[in-house]
């Protein structure tokens, strides 16, 4: 008799382990995109505005900025996500921080205001296209001119050849980090109908045609991407 595996759909209110863990165990220099994160948005925040993290999860990367920028006045911070779970941690941890703010939604459906800048760290690739192209279109709207958007996505590679090699890379980073090929491969599996990834060819036809004109690849992993998009 063939054993069978029971999968379930992978979701952010429902994993395996910690948040915070799962993330450094799972995306290659984690630490040095929040260092861009950090350094790129200081050329962006001004004390007016909003500043926005689409997919925020706990915070981290929101609450860091929102904590460096506590002497601006008159912008703030926003962080939205869709988990409700994962909201309510992020209030939790930063509610002391006055400047900042947390919202559970679908972000394709939330009404944003005007903004300086807006990060989305590795979230797209769970949206649809649809999603993505609604998402993106309603940022550039509300961005001010010379206003930033800051995108981590992890791609498909350009060819089935290098996509072979770098998925199998990036399952050796993963046992490295001590995940079991147990784990690996139910992750891949609970990721079926999940992950939406696409080209980086792709990502950038969908922020110009979102009107984007200056688009910069400043970050590179294999398939881990980070763009810097100025309006
Ligand atoms: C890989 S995590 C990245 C989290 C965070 N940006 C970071 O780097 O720590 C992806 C996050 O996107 C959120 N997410 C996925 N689809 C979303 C959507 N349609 N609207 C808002 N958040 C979404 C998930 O709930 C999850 O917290």
């Amino acid at each position: 008799m063939k054993k069978k595996i029971s999968v379930n759909k992978w979701s952010f209110d429902n994993m395996p382990e910690s948040y915070d863990s799962h993330l450094k165990r799972s995306i290659p220099l984690y630490q040095e995109s929040q260092f861009f994160i950090n350094k790129i948005s200081s050329y962006f925040i001004k004390d007016q505005n909003i500043n926005y993290e689409i997919g925020c999860a706990n915070g981290t990367i929101i609450g860091s900025l929102a904590k460096e920028y506590k002497n601006f006045k008159k912008t703030k911070f926003v962080g939205v996500d869709l988990s409700k779970k994962l909201i309510i941690e992020a209030k939790k941890r930063y509610k002391n921080i006055h400047n900042l703010s947390f919202q559970s939604s679908n972000a394709s459906q939330y009404s944003f205001k005007k903004c300086n800048l807006a990060i989305i760290h590795y979230v797209l690739q769970f949206m649809t296209d649809e999603e993505k192209k609604i998402l993106i279109n309603k940022l550039y709207k509300q961005l001010i001119k010379s206003g930033a958007m800051i995108v981590f996505e992890k791609t498909l590679m350009e060819d089935s050849y290098s996509q072979d090699i770098f998925s199998g890379i990036y399952n050796d980073f993963k046992f490295d980090n001590e995940y079991s090929p147990e784990e690996v491969i139910k992750k891949s599996l609970s990721l079926r109908s999940v992950m939406r990834s696409s080209t980086s060819e792709n990502n950038i036809k969908l922020l110009k045609a979102c009107g984007f004109k200056s688009i910069y690849k400043f970050f590179k992993w294999g398939p881990f991407e980070g763009y810097l998009c100025v309006k």
